[in-house]
C-alpha cells in the first residue's frame, strides 16, 4: 500500500460493523466508524476496542438525516481525513407480517437501510472521484434477494441497496471508484439472535453449512473487495450465506 487509506464504516459499533472495523484496521487502514448520536455505548465501545489494541475514530450521526451526514463529512475533512473506502453497513430490522406493519416501522427501515445510502455517500463521493480512487461497499442481505416472511420492509430496502450499487457503479467506474454489494446470510449477531428461538432454529436448519455465519467471515470478504486486488470487481452482489440461498 502506497499510503495509509482511510475507511469509514457506518454502524461500526454493531456486531458486523465491529468485525469490519477490526478487519480493516488489521489490514492497515485508518478506520472511522459512525454511531447514532444518542448512543450510550460509544465511549465504552471505544475503550473496549482500545484495550484490544484497536484505535478507531468515532462520529455520532443520524444516517437518516442528510444534513447531519453532510456535516459529518465536513467534520471528517476538518479532522484531516479523506474517506477512500466507504462501507455502508448500518441497518436495522423491524420485523412483522405486512398486515401488522405500521407505517412507522416501514419508514424506519427504509430510511435507515436505504435512504442512508444517499445521505452518507453523496457528500463523500466527489472527493473519491477527484482523487481517482475509491471503494464503496453496500451491505445488503440474503433477504434482499430471497425475500423473508415478516420482512417486507427490510427485503424491499435491501433489494433497493443493490439497485443503488448497480446504477452508481456504472456512473463512477471510469474514475477509479468501485461500488459493490455484499449480501450476508444469517450471522451470529444480536440482530439475528433476537429472532424468536423456534423460528431461528428453523432458519438454521435450512442452512446447508449447518450454522450461522461469523461476522469475521463477511469482514474478510469486504477486505478483499476494498483491496487493490479487488479493482476489477464493480456492480457485483457477492453473497455469503452458508448455501441458504443459491442463485
Ligand atoms: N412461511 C409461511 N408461513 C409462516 C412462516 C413462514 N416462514 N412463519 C410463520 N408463518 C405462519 C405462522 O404459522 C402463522 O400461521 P397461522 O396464522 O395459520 O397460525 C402465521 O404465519 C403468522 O405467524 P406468526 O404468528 O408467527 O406471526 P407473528 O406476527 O407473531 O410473527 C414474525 C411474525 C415476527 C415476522 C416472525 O415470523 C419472525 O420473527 N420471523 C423471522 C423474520 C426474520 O427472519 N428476521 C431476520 C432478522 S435478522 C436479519 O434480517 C439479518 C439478515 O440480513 C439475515
Amino acid at each position: 500500500m502506497v499510503k495509509q487509506r482511510t475507511a469509514l464504516v457506518t454502524g461500526g459499533m454493531g456486531g458486523l460493523g465491529t468485525a469490519i472495523a477490526r478487519t480493516l484496521h488489521d489490514a492497515g487502514y485508518t478506520v472511522l466508524v459512525t454511531h447514532t448520536p444518542d448512543s450510550t455505548r460509544a465511549e465504552a465501545w471505544l475503550a473496549q476496542q482500545t484495550a484490544a489494541g484497536y484505535s478507531f475514530f468515532a462520529y455520532g450521526v443520524d444516517i437518516t438525516d442528510d444534513v447531519m451526514c453532510e456535516s459529518m463529512a465536513e467534520k471528517i475533512h476538518a479532522d484531516g481525513y479523506q474517506v477512500d473506502i466507504l462501507i455502508n453497513n448500518a441497518g436495522i430490522t423491524r420485523d412483522g407480517t405486512f398486515r401488522k406493519m405500521s407505517k412507522l416501522n416501514w419508514d424506519a427501515v427504509l430510511r435507515t437501510n436505504l435512504d442512508s445510502l444517499y445521505n452518507v455517500t453523496r457528500p463523500l463521493i466527489d472527493s473519491m472521484l477527484e482523487r481517482g480512487w475509491g471503494r464503496i461497499v453496500n451491505v445488503s442481505s440474503i433477504n434482499g434477494t430471497k425475500g423473508q416472511f415478516g420482512q417486507t420492509n427490510y427485503s424491499a430496502a435491501k433489494a433497493g441497496v443493490h439497485g443503488f450499487t448497480k446504477a452508481l457503479a456504472q456512473e463512477v467506474a471510469r474514475k477509479g471508484v468501485t461500488v459493490n454489494t455484499v449480501s450476508p446470510g444469517y450471522l451470529a449477531t444480536e440482530m439475528v439472535t433476537s429472532v424468536p428461538e423456534n423460528i431461528l432454529d428453523q432458519i438454521v436448519s435450512g442452512i446447508p453449512i449447518g450454522r450461522l455465519g461469523k461476522p469475521d467471515e463477511i469482514a474478510g470478504l469486504i477486505a478483499f473487495i476494498v483491496s487493490d486486488a479487488g479493482a476489477f470487481m464493480t456492480g457485483s452482489n457477492v453473497s455469503m450465506n452458508g448455501g441458504q440461498h443459491m442463485y
